[in-house]
């Protein structure tokens, strides 16, 4: 099964555990709304190619790693959406979850997402001496001091540092993706983080370009939405040609950071594709 596959089969999974006889219907259908169908599933592919170039000897434990990530950052759309942070109507080229479903829905979404993460991780009955330190990283990558939660927090901040606000808000889950494909994989973390900060700085700094010079038609969500509420941004500092360049050297320096590994390839390749993905279309086309 090829590595979307392994993904999608893993999301499934998780969902089919958040339901039982007598779970609340539209709360159910509320979190499959949140996650199918995908969007870039960037941060678990991620995931699994780092267990796939350490060597991984398993596919159960990785697949759960890379759903729960997944699982965190979908529950964290699902809130970022909410009329009390964005107030976005789209997501993924359809209603946010709650202008499909209510505001109190969205919220317990979100938050039985966030549970189910942790659920499918420790539910996996391979390798139990990996499970601590695994949930170590995820829990770290989404909570207080330096997680999604505080990176999100700074925007209720008079003041916040740019780099420091995307890293907490975008780069933590992109180094626990990484970090964690070595950890399921039973390989050293080390070199893994470094990488998944990169990559996760560059990532961000895409979504704010994005945000600027593409069209919700585009990339499915509403856009011009860091002006109109004054968020900390990429644009706002450098401009879009300055974004541009800055997006550039960071994928080079995402490429040089990959450590050495059996399946180098596939992560350059990875890289690569999605730095052609994210550029909105009108630069692209500037650029060719
Ligand atoms: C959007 O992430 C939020 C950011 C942190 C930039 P993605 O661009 O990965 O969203 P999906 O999962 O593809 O919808
Ligand atoms: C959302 O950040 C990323 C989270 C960590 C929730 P943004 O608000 O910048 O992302 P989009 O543009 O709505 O996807
Ligand atoms: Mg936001
Ligand atoms: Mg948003």
């Amino acid at each position: 099964m090829d590595t979307v596959g392994r993904i999608e089969r893993a999301l499934h999974a998780a969902l089919d555990l958040a339901e039982g006889t007598g779970s609340p219907p539209r709360l159910a259908e509320a979190m499959r709304h949140a996650v199918f169908p995908q969007g870039a599933r960037v941060r678990p592919r991620l995931c699994l190619a780092v267990a796939g170039a350490c060597g991984s000897d398993d596919q159960a434990l990785p697949d759960a790693a890379a759903a729960a990530i997944e699982l965190l950052h979908c529950a964290s759309l699902v809130h970022d959406d909410l009329p009390c942070f964005d107030d976005a109507a789209t997501r993924r080229g359809k209603p946010s979850v709650h202008r499909a479903f209510g505001e109190p829905l969205a919220v317990l979404a979100g938050d039985a997402l966030i549970v189910l993460a942790f659920q499918a991780v420790a539910q996996v009955a391979c390798a139990p001496q990996r499970i601590v330190p695994l949930t170590l990283v995820i829990a770290r990558s989404v909570g207080m001091p330096a997680g999604i939660v505080a990176g999100q927090a700074w925007e209720c901040e008079p003041k916040a540092d740019l780099r420091e606000y995307h890293r907490a808000k975008t780069g933590s889950l992109f180094s626990a993706a990484a970090v964690a494909g070595a950890v399921a994989a039973g390989a050293s973390p080390d070199g893994w983080r470094q990488l998944g900060e990169t990559l996760g700085e560059a990532y961000q700094v895409a979504d704010d370009l994005r945000d600027a010079a593409s069209d919700e038609d585009e990339i499915g969500k509403p856009t011009a939405r860091d002006a109109a509420l004054g968020r900390p941004s990429v644009v706002a500092a450098l401009g879009i040609p300055g974004t541009v360049a800055h997006l550039e050297r960071l994928v080079a320096r995402a490429i040089d950071a990959i450590p050495p590994c059996a399946r180098a390839d596939e992560l350059r390749a990875l890289i690569a594709s999605e730095a052609r993905r994210l550029m909105p279309r009108r630069l692209a086309r500037s650029a060719a």
